[in-house]
Formats: structure tokens, sequence, C-alpha cells
């Protein structure tokens, strides 16, 4: 497949030189077994990267496994991804297999592998040594044939010289190592980007599409954007939103940058600071964006819940078997899914960002439980919110702001990261 072909295919935009080497070195990986290690920002496209490698190599029908190492807690993720005895462990009611077992003559896409812990590193070494693998609580050698993929957006280097990481794993991993660089650092790509997105959001809002003053495209080409690609989907959906008319000022953008005031000036380019307050010069229009951005939210949520009813409902049969997947439950419980969609994959319960659900208590799966009734209906807010509720409009409201990085909102919420799932599970439940 050349170099356009692929690009076509997965939609991953820009003529950079840098994003025609990384392209050239999926097409190089591809048709091995080789193992990879895709090294970039959040938001830079590592995920593509890694759909990409296995759709075109051999392994394109078996199954590609996404784990994010990174929202398992620390003591579950062996068994998650090496599978468990029954017995193994307070709450393990049967014997599961492991993600790597459910791999077999697939890819296994080992995302955040950085947060691995030590002893998972341990047997993950094995594993790639020569696919030999144990169950948690158990000695028989098992095997399995998968091609390893993995991601990561630290410096994996200095993770080991901290002595975070093992060596020998890291230099494993590293055989071929494809970095995509931030876009700030390969500025052609931005305009080519984010035409494409105006584009896609003008037939989806069935608006015309948006047109952007040449000092808009300046401001934009010179903004640092800290949440690379993903960033930029987001500012191209809010200037397709919320800005009425076609022509688009670098006022009405500027609302849509962090760390950018109202008024330009010294501190425009300034990279935001982590958990930074509010901007008190835009906090009004912030107000509304917010609000804005709940409503959309909530359209999503309800969209998203139609479409697991219909799911459930056995009507979707034509999704790919990598998009979907149905796991049995108890029988009073109904049908796990697992829903995976790579477009909207901030908000969709993905693979990696579906929280663990204690064995024992759901026996045989870490999917998110679906209640096949009727939805609730949308009661009126009460004028001052629970603390739940409050809580609940304080993540929505900082994921928005973080384009729904999980690890920055964390941090600005003075959280752990592995508390923010836990309470996006609860609120997920409640939406
Ligand atoms: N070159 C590109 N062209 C078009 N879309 C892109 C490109 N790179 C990334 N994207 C899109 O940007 C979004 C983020 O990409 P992706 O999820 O692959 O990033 P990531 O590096 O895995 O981020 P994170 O570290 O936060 O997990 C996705 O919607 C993806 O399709
Ligand atoms: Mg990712």
């Amino acid at each position: 497949m050349d170099r356009e072909s692929i690009q076509e295919r997965f939609g991953i935009i820009g003529t950079s030189a840098a994003l025609k080497n990384v392209i050239d070195r999926i097409r190089q990986v591809a048709r091995t077994d080789i193992t990879v290690l895709i090294q970039g920002e959040s938001g830079v496209g590592k995920e593509l990267v890694a759909q990409a490698i296995h759709q075109i190599s051999p392994r394109r029908h078996g199954p590609l496994v996404i784990v994010n190492c990174g929202a398992i807690p620390e003591g579950l993720i062996e068994s998650e991804l090496f599978g468990a005895e029954k017995g193994a462990y307070t709450g393990a009611t049967e014997r599961r297999s492991g993600y790597f077992e459910e791999a077999n003559k697939g890819t296994i896409f080992l995302d955040e592998i950085g947060e691995m812990p030590p002893s998972a590193q341990v047997r993950l070494l094995r594993v790639l040594e020569n696919g030999q693998f144990t169950r948690v609580g158990s000695a028989t050698v098992l095997t399995t044939d998968v091609r390893v993929v993995a991601a990561t957006n630290k410096d994996l280097a200095r993770e080991v010289e901290a002595g975070r990481f093992r060596e020998d794993l890291y230099y494993r991993l590293s055989t071929v190592l494809i970095h995509i660089p931030p876009l700030r650092e390969r500025k052609e790509d931005i305009l080519p980007i984010l035409e494409r997105f105006l584009h896609r959001f003008a037939q989806q809002y069935n608006t015309p599409m948006k047109r952007l003053e040449p000092e808009t495209k300046a401001l934009l080409l010179n903004y640092r954007w800290p949440g690379n690609v993903r960033e930029l989907r987001n500012v191209a959906e809010q200037i397709t939103v919320l800005i009425p008319g076609e022509r688009v000022t670098p006022e009405a953008v500027r609302p849509f940058l962090r760390g950018v005031t109202a008024s330009g000036g010294a501190s425009e380019l300034m990279p935001v600071a982590r958990g930074a307050a509010w901007n008190d010069a835009s906090e009004a229009r912030e107000r509304e964006l917010i609000y804005r951005a709940l409503l959309e939210l909530r359209l999503e949520v309800r969209e998203m819940k139609e479409q697991i009813e219909k799911l459930v409902a056995g009507t979707a049969l034509a999704v790919p078997r990598h998009a979907v997947e149905h796991r049995d439950a108890a029988p009073e419980t109904g049908q796990y899914v697992i829903l995976r969609d790579a477009d909207r994959d901030d908000y969709a319960a993905l693979i990696e960002d579906v929280p663990y659900e204690i064995a024992g208590e759901e026996p045989g799966t870490n999917g998110t439980r679906l209640a096949a009734g009727a939805p609730k209906a949308e009661d009126e807010e009460p004028e001052i919110p629970t603390l739940e509720d409050a809580e609940r409009e304080l993540i929505t409201r900082a994921l928005r702001r973080f384009d729904g990085n999980r690890r920055q909102t964390a941090r600005a919420l003075g959280i752990s990261e592995r508390t923010l799932y836990r309470k996006l599970k609860e609120l997920d439940e409640d939406l």
C-alpha cells in the first residue's frame, strides 16, 4: 500500500516530512510481527497509527485488542492481561482468560505502557520474548501468538533512568520506535487537518462550511496546540457550532484556545498553566461554552444510549467484530457490550476506558453493564445542585477543558487518574 492510500484509508491528514516518515514506518513494520513502540504527546494520533499498523498487517483478520494500562487498577492488571485461575485472588469466582489470550492471532495495543507496574512488566517481557505466559494463580505455561504495539506519551528512556521502567523491557519494546512529533513542530499539517474537520463538521451539523480569515489562520498556526490533533478537532467543532456566520475572525476563535486571552496581547501564545484557574476576561464566554458543551454531551450520551439499546436489542449485526464485543453475563443482568468508536473517543465507553468491575460482583467481565430499560426522564435541575451534581458538572467541565484528556483532567482536579476513572463510571451510570 502506498503512502497516499494509507493516509486516505485511515484519515491520516498531513503533508509534513515528519508525518510522511511516520507513514513510511507504518508501511515498513506492518508486514512484520516486530514489536513497535509509538511515542508522542497526547492527541498526536498514536492510536490511529496503531490501528493502521494492525489493519494493513497480515493479522488484520485477527482481533485488535486495545488495553489502556493506565486505566486498570494496579492490583488487577496482571490478571486482566494474562488471565487468572479460579480463586487466584479474592472474588475470582471463575477462571478467566486475559487480553493476551483474546488477542491470539491478532494484535494487542498496550496504550500508556509507561503506567505498567513492575510485576506486570516482568510477565510482559517474557511473553514478548517467547510468547509464553502463565495465568495468575497457575503454573501452567500457555503460549499465544500476538503482535505487540505499545504507546506512551512519557519519555520512557527517562522512566528507565528513574528506575520506574525495566531497561530490558524498554529495549525489547523499542526495537522499532515511531515518534509522532507534536503539531507545533509540524505546522504545515495544522491547516489541512483543520480544513478537513471543518468540512466534516459542516456536513455533520448541516451548516455552510466556515471560512477562516487570513489573521485567523495566522493565529491558529502560531498557537501551541497542547492537545494536538484532538484539540484541533474540538476547536473545529466549536468553530462550526458556536460561531455565527461563515467568516471566522481571530476574535471569535480566541476563546476556544487555551491560555490565549480574549484581547490577545503578550500572553497570547503562552502555554496554559497546568490546572490553571479560569481566565477572568473570558469567564462569561467560557460559562456559555461550558453550558453548551454540557448540552452537547447530554445529546451525545442520549445518542449513545439509543445506539446501545439498539445493540442490546440485537439489531446491529453489521457492526465489525472489533468494534463491538458482546459478552454473556448472568441471566438477570442482560448483556455486556463494549463499544468502540474511533471518532468519539473522548466519551464512548472504550475498552480501555471501561472501569473494572470487581470479579465476583460482575463475574467474568470488565464491560459496562447496560440496563435495557427506558431512559430516565430529563428532570429539571434543582436550584442548588447536590454535591453529586456539582461534582459531575465539574468533571464534565474539566474534561471538556482538557479536550477529554483524562490525565490532565485528573491533575487539574487534584485527584488520581484512577479516581477519575471510577468517578466517570459513576457519572456514566447517572447520566
Ligand atoms: N494526522 C491526523 N489526521 C487526522 N486526524 C488525526 C490525525 N492524528 C490524529 N487524529 C485524530 O485525533 C484524535 C486523537 O488521536 P489519537 O487518539 O490517535 O491520539 P493519541 O496519541 O492516542 O492520544 P492520547 O495520548 O491522548 O491517547 C483522533 O480523533 C484521531 O483520529
Ligand atoms: Mg490514545
